[in-house]
């Protein structure tokens, strides 16, 4: 299956919504608040649905195989086409832009785009499984990305291989976060996905490697994200355990957020070894503060990572609409916007019959 066939194309209540002529739909102060008082801040940006990897939790060899149909080029947004949106949403309040996939480094020339993107007045960080990294640090570097957050999920070779399932060795993508800590591209963070089962046995070792490094280490909990992963509540491990677990061996203590909607708890080493974070969006949801919209590689705009459907900036784009029109469908996308899936996940996993949330590979991160 195509995840485009799930696009929602731009409603008449939205078209309806947006003011005739004159005025833009919402101030350029930042002032723009979803119906849950949740202003728009971080753009996460995919563009690629391919990925290299085969992560169990996130692209299941069973279902992204030879025959899955990734989205074909001529679907996908130009670079062009990403930084009139992306110009668009910084006018709007936007301070973060995060480049996901897929695997983004796939994209051909993305440091162009990294190029473009730098220009505005946002912070640029790039989400990736590190393979890349050894050949690309220098060059994203020096088209202006200013930080990478690198996909771990265990320091054994085995089990990393049996987690990204392609066979790919560990080794490469601690030399990946070696090239990129080389060129600056810092803070670096380390995302690992815990399966219960699967990789739980792997977060000390993570912590005592990554201890004292400068990079920051993060749990995430493994989430009912896409249709494909198998997920169970039994293989979720709780970050509280997570935080025991280190705690033990490593005495722990909280910390405060760096900003409004951070969506990692902090937790900082009492011996001043650095700091660990845990992403708990199963045990301990964070949808009140999400300031987060998607962009998919084909130019849905999606309000909540698990959202059933996008809404179609690439048709408006692609029939000539102007910057004004485009920033009133983003404006009103955002002002509709009522999403708190993590919140209300026990309910809303039973979805009415026929229905399917995006995978994440198509999404982003
Ligand atoms: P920085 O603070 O800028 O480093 O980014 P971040 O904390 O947003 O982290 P990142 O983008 O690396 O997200 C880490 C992981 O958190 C993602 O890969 C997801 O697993 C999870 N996550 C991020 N955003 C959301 C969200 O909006 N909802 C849910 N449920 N999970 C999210
Ligand atoms: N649960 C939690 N995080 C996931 N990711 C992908 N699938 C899942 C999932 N099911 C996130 C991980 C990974 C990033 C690319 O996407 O953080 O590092
Ligand atoms: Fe690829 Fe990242 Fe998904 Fe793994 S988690 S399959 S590296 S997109
Ligand atoms: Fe935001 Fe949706 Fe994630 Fe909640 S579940 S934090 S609303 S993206």
């Amino acid at each position: 299956m195509n995840a485009s066939a799930r696009i929602i194309p731009i409603t008449s209540e939205l078209k309806a919504a947006a003011p005739a002529t004159g005025a833009l739909a919402a101030p350029l102060d930042g002032s723009l608040v979803d119906l849950r008082q949740r202003r728009v801040r971080d753009l996460r940006i995919s563009v690629t649905d391919r990925c290299n990897f085969r992560c169990v939790y996130c692209m299941p060899k069973e279902v992204f195989d030879h025959d899955y149909a990734f989205l074909p080029r001529t679907d996908l947004l130009s670079f062009e086409e990403i930084v009139r949106i992306a110009r668009i949403f910084v006018d709007q309040g936007v301070e973060k832009i995060r480049i996901t996939g897929g695997e983004p480094l796939l994209r051909r020339h993305i440091e162009n785009l990294i190029e473009q993107l730098a220009k505005l007045p946002v912070e640029l960080t790039l989400t990736t499984n590190g393979s890349l990294l050894v050949k690309k640090a220098r060059a994203l570097r020096d088209a202006g990305l200013d930080r990478v957050t690198v996909s771990l999920d265990g320091l054994d070779d085995a089990v990393f291989r049996r987690m990204n399932d392609v066979d790919y060795p560990v080794s490469d993508v601690l030399d990946g976060i070696a090239a990129a800590a080389a060129v600056g591209l810092a803070p670096i963070k380390v995302n690992c996905v815990v399966k219960r089962g699967s990789n739980d046995d792997q977060i000390l070792p993570l912590a005592r490697h990554f201890r004292n490094s400068g990079h920051i280490l993060r749990f995430i909990e493994f989430m009912d994200v896409g249709a494909s992963n198998g997920w169970r509540m039994d293989e979720v491990l709780p970050s509280a355990d997570v935080i025991a677990c280190i705690h033990a061996e490593f005495p722990l203590q909280a910390i405060d957020a760096n900003y409004h909607g951070e969506v990692a708890g902090r937790w900082r080493y009492l011996d001043g070894g650095g700091e660990i974070g845990v992403i708990s969006s199963v045990t301990q949801a964070f949808c009140s503060s999400c300031t987060r919209i998607r962009l998919s590689t084909e130019g849905q705009l999606y309000t909540c990572l698990f959202a059933q459907g996008g809404h179609d900036l690439r048709a408006l784009l692609r029939e000539g609409g102007d910057d004004e029109k485009l920033q009133r469908l983003i404006a009103n996308v955002w002002r509709g916007r009522d999403d708190r899936y993590s919140e209300i996940r026990s309910a809303a996993t039973a979805l009415p019959q026929g229905s399917s949330k995006i995978e994440m590979s198509y999404i982003g991160g």
